[in-house]
This record gives C-alpha cells, sequence and structure tokens, in this order.
C-alpha cells in the first residue's frame, strides 16, 4: 500500500509548499496554506496527449487558419470572445451562484445545432437541465448531456461522442483519480484544469469551464486556474435587477475591453444590443434628481441614468449611500460642491443610484452625477434630451474625458439634444456636422447658470 502523500497549497495564489507556513512564501498572504493530500499516479494528463510528444517546429514552417472561428450565434459572446470561438481553447465563464452561468451555456449550446455538444454537469441532474432546455424553448437533436464528474470516466466519451465543443459545469465539481484530495480543492483543480487544458489543445476542441466565484470577486480556487486558461469570462450583475454583463478579463485571442450584455427573461437570457435603450427609465420631464451620464464600459459606449435624492437630515449624522457608484467618490463631489460652490450639504442625505444595477467606474459619470444631485437638492429637473460626460476636479473644475467622439456620438444617436463637455475637450472636435449641441464647461458653476438659473 502506498503511503499517503500530503502537501500544503495556499488558497490565494495556489503556490505548493512542503510544510506549513503561517505567511505562504509565493504571494504573501496569512493563513491561506491549506493541507491536502495529493497522490500521483504512474501516467498523468490526457491519455492522447502522452502517446505523441512535441517536436520543435520552425516558427515560419507553422500555418493556422486566421479566419476561423467558431460562430457561437450570439452576437454578446462573440463579441466578448473576440469575434467566435477560438478552437482548441480553453476559457473560464465565471460569476456567483445564480447569476445565469449555466442558463447562458446550455443557451448557447442549444442554440448551435451544427456543432455537436457535451454538456458535463456536476452540479444538475440531467432531469433539471431538461427541464432548463424546455424553458429555453429550442430543440437540439446535437446537444449530449452527460453527469459525470470523474475525468477518468468522461475521456472515454469525449472519444467517443467526438463533440465540437465541451462544456464543464462547473470545474468546482470535476475531479481526476490522479489526486485525493477532495472535489473543489486546490490541488484538484489544478489538476483537472491542467487535464482539460491538454485535451483542449491535442483534440483542439474548444473547452467551456464554468467556476465560481468567492465573495471578493476572484474564482474560488487559485489563481493559478486564471493563468493556465486562454480566456478568462466574468459573468456580473446585480441579481435583483434582470441585466448581466460578461465581461473579458483576459484573452489570449482577443481585446479584454470587451463587453456582453444580456437580460435574463423568464426563457432564457436575451442579447442586449443597444444597452443605452434600457439603461434609461422612460420617464417624465418634471421629475429631479434624474441626469445621464454619457460612459464608456469597456469600448462601448453607454447612456446610463445618475438618480440622487438629496433630503434633509433627520439624525445628527448626515446618510450617504451609493449603488453602482464608489461611496468614496461621492463623498469627494459632495465636498468640492459644498467648498466651491457654497451648496449646504453637510446637513443633508444624500443616496445615489445608478439605474438598471450595473456598476460603473468611469470618472466621466461625475459630472451628470453632481448634475443629478444638484437637480434634487435645487428640486429643479433636468431636460430628458441633456447628456454629460466629464470628469470633475478637486478645485470644480470640469476635466476632459477620453474618447469624447464616441460618446458625443452614442448621444446623438439615441436623440439628445445636448452634451456637456470640459472645454478641454473641444480640440480636435467637429461640431458643424454634429446635430447634438455640445456646451463647453470650465468649472461647475458654468454648468450651474446653464441648469438651474
Ligand atoms: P443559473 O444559470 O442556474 O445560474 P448559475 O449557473 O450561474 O448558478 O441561473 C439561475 C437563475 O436564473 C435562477 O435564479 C433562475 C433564473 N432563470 C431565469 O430567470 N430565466 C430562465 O429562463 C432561466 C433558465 C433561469
Ligand atoms: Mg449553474
Amino acid at each position: 500500500m502506498s503511503k499517503t502523500k500530503t502537501a500544503y497549497f495556499c488558497s490565494n495564489c495556489g503556490a505548493q509548499s512542503a510544510k506549513w507556513n503561517g505567511q505562504c512564501t509565493s504571494c504573501g498572504a496569512w493563513n491561506t496554506l491549506e493541507e491536502e493530500i495529493i497522490q500521483k499516479g504512474p501516467q498523468k494528463g490526457f491519455s492522447g496527449s502522452s502517446s505523441h510528444s512535441a517536436k520543435p517546429q520552425l516558427l515560419s514552417s507553422i500555418s493556422y487558419d486566421n479566419n476561423y472561428r467558431i460562430d457561437m450565434h450570439n452576437s454578446e459572446l462573440n463579441r466578448v470572445l473576440g469575434g467566435g470561438l477560438v478552437p482548441g481553447s480553453l476559457i473560464l465563464l465565471g460569476g456567483e451562484p445564480g447569476i445565469g452561468k449555466s442558463t447562458l451555456l446550455l443557451q448557447v449550446a442549444l442554440q448551435l445545432p451544427e456543432v455537436t455538444i457535451l454538456y458535463i454537469s456536476g452540479e444538475e441532474s440531467s432531469q433539471q437541465l431538461k427541464i432548463r432546455a424546455d424553458r429555453i424553448g429550442v430543440q437540439n437533436n446535437n446537444l449530449y448531456i452527460l453527469t459525470e464528474t470523474i475525468i477518468q470516466n468522461i475521456l472515454p466519451f469525449i472519444e467517443d461522442i467526438q463533440p465540437g465543443i465541451i462544456i464543464v459545469d462547473s470545474i468546482q465539481t470535476i475531479t481526476t483519480q490522479l489526486v485525493e484530495s477532495s472535489a473543489g480543492s486546490i490541488s484538484q483543480i489544478r489538476e483537472t484544469t491542467n487535464e482539460l487544458q491538454q485535451l483542449a489543445k491535442s483534440t483542439n476542441i474548444p473547452v467551456f469551464l464554468i467556476g465560481h466565484i468567492t465573495k471578493d470577486g476572484s474564482i474560488a480556487g487559485p489563481k493559478i486556474l486564471e493563468h493556465i486558461v486562454d480566456t478568462v469570462l466574468q459573468f456580473e450583475g446585480d441579481r435583483n435587477y434582470g441585466y448581466r454583463i460578461v465581461r473579458s478579463v483576459k484573452n489570449r485571442f482577443g481585446s479584454t475591453s470587451e463587453l456582453g450584455i444580456f437580460e435574463m427573461t423568464s426563457v432564457g437570457l436575451r442579447e442586449v444590443s443597444n444597452p443605452s435603450e434600457i439603461l434609461i427609465s422612460q420617464r417624465d420631464d418634471s421629475i429631479s434628481g434624474v441626469a445621464i451620464a454619457a460612459t464608456i464600459e469597456g469600448l462601448r459606449p453607454l447612456l446610463i441614468e445618475t438618480q440622487a435624492l438629496v433630503s434633509t437630515a433627520v439624525y445628527g449624522t448626515p446618510q450617504r449611500s451609493a449603488t453602482g457608484f464608489d461611496l468614496r467618490r461621492l463623498n469627494m463631489l459632495l465636498a468640492v460642491l459644498e467648498k466651491r460652490c457654497g451648496f449646504k450639504l453637510g446637513t443633508k442625505d444624500v443616496f445615489l443610484n445608478i439605474a438598471g444595477g450595473i456598476r460603473v467606474d468611469d470618472p466621466a459619470n461625475d459630472l451628470s452625477i453632481v448634475a443629478s444631485i444638484l437637480s434634487s437638492g435645487e428640486d429643479i429637473f433636468i431636460d430628458s434630451k441633456d447628456c454629460f460626460a466629464a470628469e470633475v476636479g478637486l478645485s470644480g473644475e470640469i476635466r476632459p474625458v477620453v474618447r469624447i467622439d464616441q460618446r458625443i456620438a452614442e448621444a446623438e444617436k439615441m436623440g439628445f439634444k445636448r452634451i456637456f463637455i470640459s472645454r478641454y475637450n473641444l480640440k480636435g472636435l467637429e461640431q458643424s456636422k454634429l446635430k447634438i449641441k455640445i456646451i463647453p464647461l470650465g468649472k461647475i458653476e458654468d454648468m450651474i447658470s446653464y441648469l438651474f438659473q
């Protein structure tokens, strides 16, 4: 009988160490080393990969088909993948439980009847998946469901079915017999991901891995997972709202500034190709405290609504709360308004909300946030055809922002009549061709005189 071997793994960075330490010697995190049983068998990895070893090749002699990508029939997903799915790539889709990861991949699989797809589910039974597929309501005769979690048992089915795409739901439930620790442990996740990586590279089958995310927003399991895979997609959104954003965090085959937007409906995820439309609530002209920001998320210009409520504080200490926006930045903007413009906000409660439940951290939203706070404080509404794109500095100056022409073009497309920007952004702008009126500002006071006097 072989002796049980154990090792210590850092749950933060995945580094392995032979003995326990209070601090990880690799990433410096404290109390992250956990003991795990490891027992390496004689043969490692996907059986197909060990049978032929790679030979050195001249770079100039390597040919590839640059244009060949699998069209996912889903423009938002194609976009975050960098124009479609690259054969042989390993993609990690991370997100909080219940956000819609399984729904997205099952739906995509259903909508691709020309590709044989193997969906390996370690989380849900085949009946549960059938119920979900019925809910999405698309028929497909080329989709196989396998509820097996041991990788050595899965491999023969892959050789048998010869799928065009593999989906693993989730990487935390899959285990390999080569490692003896329990499912979801660091050494298991690392080993199974490595094996799936070898499988993808040796067979050229693209593999999607679903991964759960811990509360602090990182993929559960070590960071090492992110190093192994080719692409990391993050599924975000507020569960109370229908909107979901898929962000590309790492992509060996495309840009990482891409963003896909979906809406969770009763029949699966709907692609949202014109996000500005849904992020602006239909409103009456005469509501104060609402302003529209021309923001950029990733590469996409979006118009989003910022809503503020300013009211007299009931208790001694005024409350400040921000949803979808950095609270410290809100406090800074309030201090600027108080100090530079003489607005007495020190005795007021201020609540700020970004409509649609999405989180933005584009500095260009400052001006719209200031405008909505002033609008609520003064109880004067802002014209629904006005929008804003500028950063506010500590001295109350209106600072320029990047890619102003894209923001202006989106605002114009959405039918806005005026856009307030920094006067330093005017350089190089061809205003004569624009239908939207550009209002250049130097200081916050300039905006106040435009809007509230
Ligand atoms: P799910 O894909 O199971 O999330 P994850 O795999 O990320 O844990 O998504 C579950 C949520 O989505 C669940 O709360 C139900 C909801 N949902 C819909 O609103 N409409 C649908 O058509 C489907 C299939 C799920
Ligand atoms: Mg799931």
